[in-house]
């Protein structure tokens, strides 16, 4: 073992040795039981020679003028009894010779697999018997007891830095929840306000356009163009639909919606929409709890899901699985959903849609729901951000699993409604909308 070693791991023994010792009269060394000085109080340093600064890691042999041997045998024995054991010690005195103090040894640290025993080796100032040992032992059950303190106060302090680590991390989560909303919220706002004039602007250009064909004779140079004007118009407009639908100003219609037959029904126009190399499997069972939606924005969603399936199996060949169910949600479960906003426990029908393609890396997964995050050539980066903004509006939450390679699963929760009548399943009529969207 070395000196300093020593001192790092009893820096506050040491403190606490010269705090105690250094005041008394009679010499007090703190050694190890392999005979290195740990620290000497001021009468030990007077009388060996030794500075407190420097005598850490020296021997306590180089100072006495005992056999080396008898020595380590004391400390040995000091080190593996309880009490304290009577000695003798010769110190080499500066100017003076040799001059032998009887001494007692105590055992401080026992000694573990680690580190070999501390013991503190207090002299007798003068050569005397009596109750002067007792009153000193007293003190060095003391020096015992403040390390024991210490050593009880480090364990405190460390589960108590833990404790405030957990709560900073459990706060820092909190405001990246926050920050998600608010930019949610902020964005919305903007491109909800955006979306929503632009798209009047647009039925404009489309009105007037259809207008300029309906006159037009069939064979006029000019019909190409116009048609090109109607044709972007509507692609323009469907930007602006993904837009309302992330600010959550859609235009809907809420009704009674069973996703299974919603997604059947969709089954023809999914299946011309992905790529030729990959197969559209359904998994959506009839006995579906029932959700309060709007069809035309579920439609929009599955749409998104699906075309973002396709592209991320790309030329190769893969599978998506598009598939209904319903799942009892408690708190811990939704908390682990994209946006908990305080979502109700309870029972909750969800959409998920799993595709065999790239994946996605932690860094695309943060970014996922960003309006305008695209990681595609063509791609404009709207798709998710819509369906987060519908998700939300519907008082549900989002799970997203993806790995690199390994694909990406996405499942989309709403909250069932609740004992719903079997007529219910279906859509009902169109005046059933429980809630209208301004638009
Ligand atoms: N199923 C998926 N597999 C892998 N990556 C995906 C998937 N869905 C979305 N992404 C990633 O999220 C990004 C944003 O998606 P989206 O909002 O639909 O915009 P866009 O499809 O126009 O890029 C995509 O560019 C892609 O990197
Ligand atoms: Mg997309």
């Amino acid at each position: 073992m070395t000196g300093g070693s020593i001192l790092v791991r009893h820096a506050a023994l040491i403190e606490h040795f010269h705090a105690l010792t250094d005041s008394w009269p009679a010499a007090h060394l703190l050694v190890t039981e392999d005979g290195e000085i740990v620290a000497a109080n001021i009468a030990a340093q007077k009388l060996s020679g030794l500075e407190r600064d420097t005598c850490n890691g020296k021997k306590l042999s180089d100072f006495v003028s005992d056999r080396p041997d008898d020595l380590l045998q004391y400390l040995h024995v000091c080190a593996r009894n309880r009490r304290p054991m009577p000695g003798a010690i010769s110190w080499r005195q500066t100017g003076n010779g040799p001059h032998e103090y009887r001494c007692q040894g105590f055992v401080i640290e026992p000694h573990s697999s680690a580190s070999s025993a501390l013991v503190i080796i207090h002299c007798e100032t003068k050569d005397v018997a009596g109750n002067k040992f007792i009153a000193l032992n007293r003190k060095m059950e003391e020096l015992k007891d403040a390390y024991n303190k210490l050593a009880a106060q480090a364990e405190d302090l460390k589960s108590e830095i833990a404790r405030r680590m957990r709560m900073e991390e459990k706060q820092r989560a909190l405001e990246k929840q926050m920050y998600h909303v608010q930019k949610l919220e902020s964005l919305g706002i903007m491109a909800g306000g955006i979306a929503h004039d632009f798209n009047n602007m647009l039925m404009a250009v489309l009105g007037n356009a259809d207008l300029a064909l309906a006159d037009l004779d069939p064979w006029s140079p000019v019909r190409p163009f116009i048609e090109e004007i109607e044709k972007v118009s509507r692609r323009a407009a469907d930007l602006c639909r993904q837009m309302l639908a992330y600010s959550g100003r859609g235009n809907f219609v809420v009704k009674t919606v069973n996703l299974s037959d919603l997604l059947l029904d969709m089954a023809g126009m999914l299946e011309i929409s992905v790529s030729k190399k990959a197969v559209l499997k359904f998994n959506c069972p009839e006995n579906l709890p029932p959700i309060d939606s709007d069809p035309s924005q579920i439609r929009q969603i599955v749409m998104n899901l699906v075309i973002n399936a396709s592209e991320a199996i790309g030329n190769r060949s893969g599978v998506i699985t598009v598939s209904t169910g319903a799942v009892e949600c408690d708190r811990s479960y939704l908390a682990a959903t994209f946006l908990d906003e305080n979502l109700a426990e309870g029972l909750y029908t969800y959409l998920e849609v799993a595709d065999t393609g790239h994946g996605m890396d932690g860094e695309t997964k943060a970014k996922l729901f960003d309006p305008f995050f695209t990681t595609k050539f063509t791609g404009r980066g709207l798709g998710m951000s819509a369906v987060l903004g519908i998700v939300r509006g519907h008082k549900g939450g989002i799970k997203v699993y993806s790995e690199p390679g390994r694909g990406t699963t996405i499942k989309l929760l709403f909250p069932s409604v609740p004992d719903a009548l079997p007529e219910d399943m279906h859509e009902g009529p169109a005046g059933d909308g429980k809630w209208q969207g301004q638009g």
